[in-house]
């Protein structure tokens, strides 16, 4: 089976004035299609940026990142921002939901960008947030609902496009243990029923416990990566 994503001696330097900084320095490894992984290590160990690179975010300073087969560590502008579009579905800490707008209207955005006709986008978009629990709450605005609730709708938003990867950093660190759970296995149901393969960088043990795979960012480095 091919990888779903594929990183070769990957580094990314910042420079900030006279101060290269490495934050990441030479990451390899694979991800096989319907996994979930969980990164984890210290603050400014470089998982952002690792998620950032995946994600096609931002491009690595040297290393090659190979997305479903398609190399995509030199693409720049609209072609990294099509790869987005129709392979990578991202979970934020913050939510990110527009300010106003009904829960529905959140998560056809992305459909609207990409001219999927009306009556099919409220199709799709209903279906989303019936997936994530948020069927009765499809008018909601987000000063409306709770933070797990916006949250729900955010996943919903990142699962129209039908991503092969979903993409999360830190989907949990803004919201309540009991919450936190309740996201989490929202992600396991994702990944167990529609194979969607899932990365997710996460502070804590017990929410990185859910994901099969961990790896462990330290300076920089991936210093571990185990089973669970
Ligand atoms: N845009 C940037 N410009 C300059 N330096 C950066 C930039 N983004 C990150 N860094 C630096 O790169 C290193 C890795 O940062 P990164 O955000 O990836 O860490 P992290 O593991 O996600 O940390 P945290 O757990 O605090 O979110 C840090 O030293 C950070 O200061
Ligand atoms: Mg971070």
């Amino acid at each position: 089976m091919r990888p779903m994503i594929a990183i070769r001696d990957m580094t990314k330097v910042y420079h900030m004035g006279d101060i290269e900084v490495g934050a990441l320095q030479g990451v390899s490894f694979d991800i096989m299609p319907g996994e979930f992984v969980a990164i984890i290590g210290p603050s400014g160990s470089g998982k952002s940026t690792l998620m950032n690179m995946i994600g096609c975010l931002d491009v690595p300073t040297a290393g090659s990142y190979a997305l479903d087969g398609e190399e995509v560590a030199s693409l720049v502008g609209d072609d990294l921002s099509l790869v987005r579009a129709r392979k990578l579905g991202f979970v934020f800490q913050q939510y990110m939901l527009l300010p106003r707008q009904p829960a529905l209207r959140q998560v056809e955005m992305p459909m609207i960008y990409r001219g999927v006709p009306t009556v099919e986008r409220h199709r799709r978009a209903k279906i989303a947030l019936e997936i994530v629990g948020m069927g009765n709450r499809m008018d909601h605005k987000p000063t409306e609902l709770s933070g797990g609730q916006q949250q729900r709708v955010a996943i919903a938003r990142a699962l129209v496009g039908s991503p092969a990867v979903l993409l999360a950093d830190e989907p949990t660190g803004a919201l309540d243990s009991k919450t936190s759970v309740e996201i989490m296995q929202i992600f396991q149901r994702l990944n167990r029923e529609q194979g969607i393969t899932i990365i997710l960088v996460t502070h804590e043990l017990d929410v990185a416990a859910y994901a099969q795979r961990i790896l462990t960012m330290r300076d920089g480095l991936l210093v571990e990566d185990r089973r669970n």
